[in-house]
């Protein structure tokens, strides 16, 4: 049976990895979604330029409407286990509500999960007013972690954690 809601092929959105051109896009979106807590034009830049971080870009129709940005690392706690953090998520306002969020965080996800780091699991950071951004990850498996953060500008922020249930090996 066919859904009247188009899939993400018939909307035209593709998620691909980034390239250096993506530079621009990158920096307008930093303007445009994240001045407001810190100076994450300096920051976005250098996690583009990381090697250790996987940068995804989603098109809509060809043209970038959206970026993500995860990286893996040991956990300072428990240095045998590494954790997997989405450092950055974003869609440009007017391609918003489409999907496009939803598809960025899977395909995030999945590569984290499939990473040769075995990530244990995903931590994000978001502000505790942003309940948009919180649902989104609520939807894909996110739960609140412990303790509040600070962004960079001041507001406070809320951890959050996804599992990955991996077999034992
Ligand atoms: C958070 C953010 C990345 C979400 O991106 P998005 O593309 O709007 O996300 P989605 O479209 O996948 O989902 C958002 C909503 O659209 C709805 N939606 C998804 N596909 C849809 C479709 N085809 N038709 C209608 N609605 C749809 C979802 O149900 C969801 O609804 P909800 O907000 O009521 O739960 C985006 O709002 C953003 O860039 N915000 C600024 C930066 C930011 O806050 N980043 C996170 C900080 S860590």
């Amino acid at each position: 049976m066919s859904s009247s809601k188009p899939n993400s092929r018939e909307m035209g959105i593709v998620v691909r990895s980034a390239v250096a051109q993506d530079a621009a896009f990158i920096r307008s979106m930093a303007v445009n979604a994240f001045l407001a807590y810190g100076s994450y034009d300096r920051y976005l830049e250098g996690w583009f330029d990381n090697d250790a971080v996987t940068t995804s870009i989603a098109e809509l129709n060809g043209r970038a409407a959206g970026f993500s940005m995860i990286t893996a690392y040991a956990d300072p706690d428990r240095p045998r286990e590494n954790v997997a953090d989405l450092v950055a998520i974003a869609v440009s306002k007017p391609h918003q509500s489409r999907g496009i969020g939803g598809q960025l965080l899977a395909h995030a996800l999945a590569f984290a999960e499939s990473s040769r780091s075995k990530p244990r699991e995903v931590w994000l950071v978001v502000a505790e007013d942003n309940g948009r951004a919180q649902r989104l990850f609520r939807s894909a498996g996110f739960r609140l972690g412990e303790g509040l953060g600070i962004y960079p500008a001041g507001q406070r922020a809320l951890r959050m954690i996804k599992p990955f249930l991996r077999e034992a090996s």
